[in-house]
């Protein structure tokens, strides 16, 4: 089990309650390979009301059929929108622009500037999306009334500010799957998890989703019907992930099936479809 409990998190909480006052738009980050789980569920509580931009980051490594499935999903919510990109590419980036207009058309112009607040938990590309967003025009307001001494105030256009609160939010784990999604994918730190359990449920999901992917990187075959320890065996045999010359390091086979999905050498995966994530809500683990 995932154990990631930061101790300011009712600040913090408090701090978006504040802040969330004067926004037009709230625009959350979200991680494309595991949108339900690197949401955080305590700010849809807080921005209940307020119109809400999902964008579904990373996805040049996401699985493509499944972005369509949570983009159909978070676009036919009311007050919702949501885009897919990558966010080192500057054209989608600025589709988030567009969408916040059509979020909030009664925004705009100087008299009444565009107030877009972003969030994202640790690791889903904040940083890399605003430093698309800003190219050479942005600039940095940091000092100006109402914006305090952590916030950023980005002036994306003369009448488009978007706020970012450095470490504002978290990711908050209410399901046992999310949590090992969440380390599978880097957004929770390495002393927080044990490698070998995040392991064998990657592999769990890989088997059952992406079984050719899985067999065609690591040069194995049938996999779904294998245990998720098995898997774990052949991928430490075919890698030579071995103590002593014979028998299998765990941690080691470890290492490599969760640095492989990382870097998306297996392909294009995603760990959740809106309905899985419904159900993992509905009937899962709770922690
Ligand atoms: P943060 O501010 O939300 O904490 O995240 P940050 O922008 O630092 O991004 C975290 C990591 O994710 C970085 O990789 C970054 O390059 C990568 N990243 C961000 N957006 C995308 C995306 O749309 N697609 C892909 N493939 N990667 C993305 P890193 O390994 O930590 O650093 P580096 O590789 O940039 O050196």
């Amino acid at each position: 089990m995932i154990q990631w409990f930061p101790g300011h998190m009712h600040l913090t909480q408090k701090a978006i309650a504040e802040r969330i006052k004067n926004i037009d738009v709230v625009i959350e980050l979200l991680d494309a390979r595991l949108p339900g789980s690197s949401a955080n569920p305590m700010l849809a509580q807080l921005t209940q009301g307020k119109p809400a931009l999902k964008v579904l980051n990373k996805q040049d490594l996401a699985d493509p059929e499944r972005t369509a499935l949570w983009l159909a999903h978070y676009n036919a919510l009311p007050g919702m929108r949501a885009i897919a990109l990558d966010a080192s590419m500057t054209a989608p980036a600025k589709a988030l622009i567009a969408a916040c207009h059509e979020l909030a058309p009664n925004r705009g112009g100087l008299a009444k500037p565009m107030r877009v607040l972003i969030c994202g938990i640790p690791n889903v590309g904040k940083s890399t999306l605003i430093n698309t967003l800003m190219g050479k025009r942005a600039t940095k307001t940091g000092d100006e009334a109402g914006v305090t001494k952590l916030e950023q105030r980005l002036a994306l256009a003369p009448d488009f500010y978007l706020y970012d609160t450095p470490g504002m939010l978290w990711p908050r784990i209410i399901v046992a799957k999310s949590g090992y999604n969440l380390a599978a994918s880097g957004a929770v730190g390495r002393n927080a998890f044990d490698e070998q359990e995040v392991a064998l449920e990657l592999l769990d999901t890989l088997r059952t989703h992406y079984p050719s992917l899985l067999e065609a990187r690591f040069k194995i075959s049938g996999v779904a019907q294998m245990t998720d320890e098995q898997a774990l065996e052949a991928i430490g045999r075919q890698r030579g992930a071995l103590q002593g010359g014979k028998s299998i390091n765990w941690q080691k086979a470890a290492e490599i099936v969760i640095y492989d999905f990382r870097s998306a050498v297996m392909g294009r995966i995603s760990l959740e479809t809106p309905q899985e994530y419904a159900e993992w809500l509905a009937h899962g683990q709770t922690l």
